[in-house]
């Protein structure tokens, strides 16, 4: 693997450009690193959602991955902790806009080079920019009643009661329940709400893992040509496990696998990717851009694509690097007033691991 940084490996990181233009088959995988420009800390980066919860809950002896744990939801105090965080949780993810690198990757899947987009995220940006995601870990956007299973859309309703501490009632069950009641049935439980997004030792949510492991399927056979990770550490053991199994695939059908990341990740990685881009994911994905002229026309990008790094940095005119330039200065400045807005919002929060759906993928 080598790791390179922008502007000291700025051929290799150009190549990598080139080699993304010329990529026919990708799949992408992502993590929280691609929304934190846009205003929601990502988890264990320092300042990040799992220090929030420390220190907004100094005296409790709950980290901020247990608190995503199903197992530990049977404890009264850390329930409550646990909804008050998704009701701000909710809030923070509404009022964020989707990055530059969330659009970049949906013009690489407007010109049809992605196979399967897959996000450990749940704030559910991809659907801003209309681009269809595999969510690894569920999503913000919608609730579950634990009863009937109903999934409605998560709305700022539910967030002021889960604010409170609790989740809110399924609005489905007591509609069933006044009819029961009624007609003199025996009462049943109406169901509780829950935000439709995977904890860990969560053993009913078999459905998504079903579906993920479907996607992943169909890619292993498509015979993908190029893997992109972005914006995250690596720290879920099923995501390590998929990306595993995609870069095997990747790598026998000739093909590149590459992170782009603003830390590095361990050494257990070395024979996994190919390059480490060391960068922030927002800067990289201007850069690939300014390089290839992704943002363009696919016909444009077909016939640059074939050319050398050389003979392309002569065919694209300056003015278009300019306006592409203008467009991500703008993105990055709509971020930034973005973030400003929400770190006034003082958002504290809790969060936790997640229950690796696509263990079974081994
Ligand atoms: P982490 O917080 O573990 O890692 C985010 C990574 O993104 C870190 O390595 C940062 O260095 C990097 N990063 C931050 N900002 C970046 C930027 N602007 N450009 C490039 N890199 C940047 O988040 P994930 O790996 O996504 O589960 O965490 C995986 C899962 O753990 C999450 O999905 C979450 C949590 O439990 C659920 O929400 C259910």
């Amino acid at each position: 693997m080598q790791v390179l940084k922008i502007r000291e490996n700025a051929r290799n990181v150009e190549e990598i450009s080139w080699q993304i233009a010329r990529a026919k088959k990708m799949v992408v995988v992502t993590g929280a690193g691609i929304s934190t420009s846009s205003g929601i800390p990502d988890f264990r980066s320092k300042g990040g959602l799992y220090e929030m919860i420390k220190d907004k809950f100094p005296n409790e002896k709950v980290t901020g991955q247990q608190l995503f744990d199903k197992s530990y939801l049977n404890n009264e105090k850390i329930r409550k902790m646990f909804y008050t965080f998704m009701g701000e949780l909710y809030s923070l993810t509404t009022a964020a806009v989707p990055t530059m690198a969330h659009r970049f990757f949906k013009r690489l899947a407007d010109q049809k080079k992605i196979i399967h987009y897959y996000t450990q995220n749940i704030d559910n940006l991809e659907a801003a920019v209309n681009l269809d995601a595999v969510q690894l870990h569920g999503t913000m956007s919608e609730v579950y009643c634990d009863m009937c299973k109903l999934t409605v859309q998560f709305t700022e309703m539910h967030a002021e009661v889960f604010k409170k501490g609790f989740p809110p009632q399924c609005n489905e069950c007591q509609q069933r329940e006044a009819t029961r009641q009624a007609s003199g049935k025996r009462k049943h439980r109406i169901g509780d709400l829950q935000p439709n997004i995977t904890l860990y030792n969560d053993i009913d949510d078999t459905t998504r893992g079903a579906y993920i492991q479907n996607c992943v399927k169909n890619d292993l056979r498509k015979k993908i040509d190029y893997l992109l990770i972005a914006g995250t550490s690596l720290k879920v053991h099923g995501v390590k496990n998929l990306i595993r199994q995609l870069a095997k695939s990747v790598h026998h059908n000739g093909g590149k696998v590459v992170l782009v990341n603003l830390s590095g990740v361990g050494k257990e990685w070395n024979t996994v990717f190919d390059y480490q881009i060391l960068a922030d994911v927002d800067e990289w994905a201007g850069l690939v851009e300014e390089h290839t002229g992704l943002d363009k026309t696919q016909k444009v990008l077909t016939g640059l694509a074939n050319k050398t790094s050389k003979s392309v940095n002569v065919s694209i005119s300056k003015g278009c690097v300019k306006r592409r330039r203008k467009d991500r200065d703008q993105d990055r400045e709509n971020a930034g007033s973005n973030n400003d807005n929400n770190k006034k919002k003082a958002l504290k929060r809790s969060k936790v691991e997640v229950l690796d759906v696509v263990e079974t993928l081994q």
